[in-house]
């Protein structure tokens, strides 16, 4: 089962986040929350460990966004760093380190990997045909180029991994390949790389992997033996970008590393930066050890679109360097959807962590408890309003919240929240708790050593189900008139069980915690897994505070609103099909132009045609015919009197046997509708359009 027990010390990571965009509900639930929840246990299990985490700050994922929003990669990362940075800080995901791979440390440490991997000789280099655009003079590495996926046919698979299916690929792996520059197809041109042999690797990996099965997760471990089934190909480690780390050599000046490369790197000069910081020795937490006892307990939190290079890529880089350790295990969630759809940054479908702090104030226990509760631990899972409702109202509120607050409650009407006992100190008398309690306990760890986070949330609450119980079945609010002494030990017991809770919820929900521990009136800090819960006689307790409120039709109401209105913009705006600009005129083509502001005097329409009107103009310099294909959209009748703008020095041309002196201009938009174009204000006709 769990051989957490014979780690000393443990190196534990997320996903870094790429800084191309803020934070959702499904990054929570994918690789931060479950980490963050293990990093606290095993903190309260007081076993040495470093949670580390930071921006991913290279790659077309940047630059993509950075062309999106017209802007620098270097505007976009600051702005994004900084935001997703403080989301996690609000949300209690308690890091020891949240870093950048734009630091410096963060480069030189990328690239004496690279160099030494380069000095053994382990990359295979070599000239390739690659994908090119022709228009925007790049080659299209990653997420530059979408096309089909070989695997399970998405059409929207990246050219180094389709998300769908989470197959690596290379971009000429990809059917009907488009560049994401142009739109259009790309050509294909040489240039050289550098690959890590993979395929020359496949035969140790294998083995390692082996070697994790009924350790691993079974969707982890089954996506893993599945690409080494299909055989692993050799895979390249530079690409033909501008922004990203240095290739550190001097043949491959422009180049850059691949983001894959260098971001899994970033947990290690990540751990630099704060062993330096904090006066630790970072090789403890990365190097294998003299005595392999002693090595660190790697474990990689991550989402599964990310198995992959945690488990093949990542690996090969520290086996071929040699001296790092090897993670112990990679426990990947699978996806969260959202309200019966993919979470989704592009068409806007997903609860964003900024947005929620700012409509939920002090509320990221709730949040945290609900995702907790729907983690895709085993398979995709979906978070909706209304369970969010029915979660807080029914068992935060109704089980936990309650609880506590009658207890508290009676405490102070009973004794003014004075223990007293005849005894120095008062523990758990009720034999049938102390039993429940510890079978609770028990689970809760082998639940969370084995990255059951749901199941383990369960155990706390069924705590306080069995406090409600206890409470409910011996009445002390009766007993008190008949039994005073009975009274006070029910409620003593009841304090001591709440004493467990504020233990055990401090993993799950630590504002909570913090909470409940304040009206125990109990010093700050981390209580252990292991203390004794117990009360001194004569301890005051502090007033009963509120813990969680219910959460009102309205409110759901509203953000199920929120999400659907997104979703009607997105499918307005997608429809809009902008015709791209023309080339660029000099001001002469323009101005040899006679625009000028006239009125329809007469309109009828020309026989045997659909869409075309013959109109007399007042021009302001004359009178003339004018033939416009507007019939579709104008009744003659309706246009008498209107004013509009007319190209009156264009060739006359015969349309239908009559003779057309001139153009009116009229607006059309993706949907083909048709309007007048012309001044605001009053204007006499002849004006000049200029
Ligand atoms: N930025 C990547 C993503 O969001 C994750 C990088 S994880 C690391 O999918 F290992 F590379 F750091
Ligand atoms: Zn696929």
């Amino acid at each position: 089962m769990s051989n957490l027990n014979k780690f000393k010390r443990f190196t534990v990571t997320s996903a870094l986040p790429y800084a191309n965009g803020p934070l959702h509900i499904g990054h929570l639930a994918g690789a931060y929350l479950p980490a963050d929840i293990f990093v606290r246990y095993l903190r309260l299990k007081k076993k040495d460990v470093v949670y580390i985490c930071g921006s991913d700050e290279h790659g077309a994922a940047i630059t993509i966004k950075a062309k999106k929003e017209n802007t620098t990669p270097q505007a976009i990362i600051d702005k994004y760093h900084n935001q997703i940075k403080n989301s996690f800080e609000e949300f209690g995901i308690a890091f020891d380190f949240y870093h950048r791979t734009s630091s410096p440390i963060h480069h030189d440490l990328s690239q004496e990997f690279f160099l030494n991997l380069y000095e053994k000789d382990e990359f295979i280099e070599k000239f390739s045909e690659q994908y090119y655009d022709e228009e925007y003079h790049q080659f299209l590495a990653d997420r530059y180029i979408v096309g089909t996926c070989p695997n399970c046919h998405f059409e929207n698979a990246y050219g180094d991994q389709c998300e769908n299916c989470g197959t690596s690929l290379n971009p000429t792996d990809l059917i009907n390949p488009i560049s994401t520059l142009s739109g259009k197809p790309p050509v294909l041109k040489p240039t050289k790389h550098w690959y890590l042999p993979l395929d020359k690797y496949q035969p140790w990996l294998e083995k390692w992997i082996d070697s994790k099965e009924g350790d691993w997760k079974v969707n982890v471990f089954g996506q893993c033996k599945s690409w080494l089934k299909s055989g692993l190909q050799p895979r390249s480690m530079t690409r033909d970008l501008d922004w990203g780390i240095d290739v550190p050599l001097e043949e491959a000046k422009g180049k850059k590393l691949y983001v894959w490369m260098d971001a899994p790197i970033g947990y290690i000069s990540s751990t630099k930066q704060w062993a330096l910081d904090n006066g630790k020795d970072w090789k403890q937490y990365w190097k294998k050890q003299e005595n392999e006892a002693d090595d660190s307990c790697l474990l990689h939190f991550i989402g599964k679109d990310n198995i992959v290079f945690h488990c093949i890529i990542f690996p090969s880089i520290l086996h071929a360097h040699g001296e790092y350790i090897l993670p112990q295990n990679v426990p990947a969630n699978e996806f969260l959807n959202l309200e019966g759809d993919k979470l989704s940054t592009s068409r806007n479908h997903a609860v964003w962590l900024h947005e929620y702090l700012e409509e939920f104030p002090g509320k990221q226990d709730e949040l945290r408890y609900v995702l907790t509760s729907i983690l895709p631990e085993t398979s995709d899972s979906e978070f909706t309003w209304k369970d969010y409702q029915a979660r807080v109202n029914n068992e935060l509120v109704a089980i936990l919240g309650n609880y506590i607050n009658r207890v508290m409650i009676l405490m102070h009407k009973f004794y003014d929240g004075k223990i007293e006992s005849e005894t120095s100190r008062i523990t758990l008398t009720d034999k049938y708790l102390e039993y429940e309690i510890g079978r609770y306990y028990d689970d809760l760890g082998l639940n969370l050593e084995a990255y059951k986070f749901r199941q383990s949330l369960q155990n706390v609450m069924d705590i306080a189900r069995l406090g409600n119980r206890y409470l409910t079945e011996n009445e002390p609010w009766k007993t008190i008139k008949i039994d005073p002494a009975k009274a006070k030990e029910t409620l003593h017991n009841c304090l001591i069980l709440i004493g467990h809770l504020a233990v055990c919820l401090q993993p799950f929900l630590p504002a909570t915690a913090k909470k409940v521990t304040g009206m125990l009136n109990w010093p700050e800090g981390n209580i252990g897994f292991d203390q004794e819960i117990e009360f001194k006689s004569g301890h005051q307790l502090n007033a009963a505070a509120l813990l969680f409120e219910k959460v009102e039709d309205e409110v759901i109401d509203k953000q199920i609103q929120k999400l659907q209105d997104k979703k009607d913009d997105a499918a307005a705006a997608k429809q809009v099909q902008i015709t791209p600009a023309k080339e660029n005129i000099n001001y002469d083509a323009f101005s040899a132009m006679d625009i000028r502001t006239g009125t329809i005097l007469t309109a009828e329409k020309v026989a045997k045609t659909k869409k075309l009107l013959k109109l007399t103009i007042d021009t302001g310099i004359d009178q003339r015919t004018v033939v416009s294909g507007i019939a579709e959209y104008y009744e003659p009748e309706n246009i008498i009197g209107q004013k509009v703008s007319v190209l009156v020095n264009l060739e006359p041309r015969e349309i239908k046997g009559i003779l057309s002196q001139g153009m009116i201009l009229m607006a059309e938009n993706a949907d083909g509708k048709l309007s007048f174009v012309t001044a605001t204000e009053d204007m006499h006709n002849g004006s000049v359009v200029r």
